[in-house]
């Protein structure tokens, strides 16, 4: 790692010096909307969910575990890149729950829904070598590896992905050893490791650390993007390389070393690097000041903590730790705090308890907000409301599920519901996360 850091700072200051950067340009990633937990009839599509995280293994719907999956794994790159510490009280590698047998039968005949295929991630697109090849990308703040599938992945899983070739890039160079993932359900990608330039909305990062995945399991065979990019810290790393946006910084091909995101039904985006406080350069996507947390743990996630979580009337959870984490649809907390949360909301009841799923009633658009010790942001009852249980029902799903995701006894993880209300800044800088009003 020491090693990958000075080879990466030599080759930036020479090209620092033969390009000057543009600090003034703002460069954006347009991201298509996420399909919804919510049918177009306002109904909570609950085997959607449930099927959708059996069938696509990926972190976007989470109900049986996919979320331990996705964490897990990433608990186990800390403890093999930095030795496996207790950063949060009570963290620990957990077993991985099981898909319950009944709902397995269900998944058997479920077809892909072709049409939100298209939308169900926040996927961008990047270029990859020289000349630049495109890709759909996964922008994923709770996990910090590039990968995309290799030409030499003949198998139907990459019949309809983009390939990487490194035969066709000028810049491309192998490297030793093979990145592989495995996921508690069984999934997996590995392949070889090459380095190539890597561009996100005109970013460039010259010798970027990824791998061409050669084998990937059946489960990403109708998932439409085509690999994942890792946005949070290099010690997350299964590559234990420099993720795209740090490598972009240190060869200066960003002014400022933060990214922030806007998620929102129209005009979502990952601004890269032109963020700044006081200097607003993309005030584009955001209105007055921007409130930042001090980062709360090594763990490697964005993780900021001193959180409260309140109601109309009440703060039912304080001091509780939160990573923010663009890869998951939904809040998940804790389960005894989620059901004091509930507790708290009239009417609300465990609507699934194997998938800690509350409803509440559907007309009392509750006010949920989360702070940090400044002002609420609150999550809109758009947000909060996944829809009806059913057709007709006068209950509604609510976008906070009580799981222990296994990064410890006290952390929340706040997702795209969340995330949706607010634009996020996420700043090595300053070492913090912050957020600010949309524009
Ligand atoms: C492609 O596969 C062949 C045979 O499986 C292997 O020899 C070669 O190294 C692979 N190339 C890349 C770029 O992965
Ligand atoms: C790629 O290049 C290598 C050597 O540079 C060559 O051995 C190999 O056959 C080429 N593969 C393809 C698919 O062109
Ligand atoms: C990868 O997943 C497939 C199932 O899709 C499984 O057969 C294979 O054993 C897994 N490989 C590893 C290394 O876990
Ligand atoms: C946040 O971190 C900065 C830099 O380490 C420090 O100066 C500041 O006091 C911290 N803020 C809080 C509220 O702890």
């Amino acid at each position: 790692m020491f090693f990958q850091t000075l080879t990466l700072g030599l080759t930036v200051s020479l090209l620092a010096a033969a390009t000057p950067v543009e600090h003034d340009v703002a460069r954006s990633v347009p991201l298509p909307k996420r399909a919804s937990l919510t049918t177009s009839e306002g109904i909570f599509n609950h085997d959607l969910a449930i099927l959708q995280s059996i069938a696509t293994r990926k972190q976007v719907f989470i109900f049986f575990g996919d979320l331990e999956t996705k964490h897990r794994q990433n608990l186990i790159n800390l403890k093999k890149n930095v030795g496996f510490q207790a950063f949060n009280e009570g963290a620990e590698i957990k077993p991985l729950a099981q898909i319950p047998s009944g709902l397995q039968a269900r998944s058997h005949g479920f077809e892909p829904l072709t049409d939100e295929e298209g939308d169900s991630e926040w996927a961008g697109t990047i270029e990859i070598g020289t000349p630049g090849r495109s890709f759909l990308i996964d922008f994923d703040t709770g996990s910090s590896d590039l990968w995309v599938p290799s030409f030499n992945c003949t198998s139907t899983v990459c019949s309809t992905k983009r390939k990487y070739t490194p035969n066709s890039s000028g810049t491309s160079a192998a490297k030793q050893g093979t990145f592989s993932i495995e996921y508690g359900d069984g999934s997996n990608v590995s392949g070889p490791i090459f380095s190539d330039t890597v561009t996100v909305a005109g970013v460039k990062a010259v010798n970027q650390i990824f791998s061409a995945v050669t084998t990937l399991s059946s489960s990403f065979q109708d998932d439409p993007i085509d690999g994942l990019l890792g946005l949070a810290f290099p010690r997350l790393s299964q590559l234990d390389a420099n993720p795209f946006f740090n490598t972009a910084f240190v060869q200066g091909a960003v002014p400022y070393n933060l990214f922030a995101f806007k998620l929102a039904s129209t005009g979502s985006a990952l601004d890269l690097g032109n963020t700044v406080v006081p200097h607003c350069t993309n005030p584009d996507h955001f209105n007055g000041p921007i409130e930042f947390h001090n980062l709360s743990s090594e763990s490697g996630f964005w993780q900021i903590g001193g959180a409260a979580i309140h109601t109309d009337q009440a703060t039912p959870i304080k001091g509780f730790q939160t990573v923010i984490d663009s890869g998951t649809t939904i809040i998940y907390g804790p389960p005894d705090a989620v059901k004091r949360f509930y507790a708290e909301i009239p009417g609300a009841t465990l609507f699934d308890s194997g998938n800690g799923i509350y409803s509440f009633p559907c007309f009392s658009d509750p006010r949920v907000a989360f702070s940090w010790g400044g002002r609420k942001w609150g999550v809109t009852a758009d947000n909060f409301n996944l829809g009806q249980t059913k057709s007709g029902a006068s209950e509604c799903v609510g976008a906070i599920a009580a799981q222990d995701v296994g990064l410890g006894s006290d952390v929340w993880l706040l997702d795209d519901s969340f995330m949706k209300n607010v634009y996020t800044v996420f700043s090595f800088d300053r070492n913090a996360v912050g957020f600010a009003e949309l524009a």
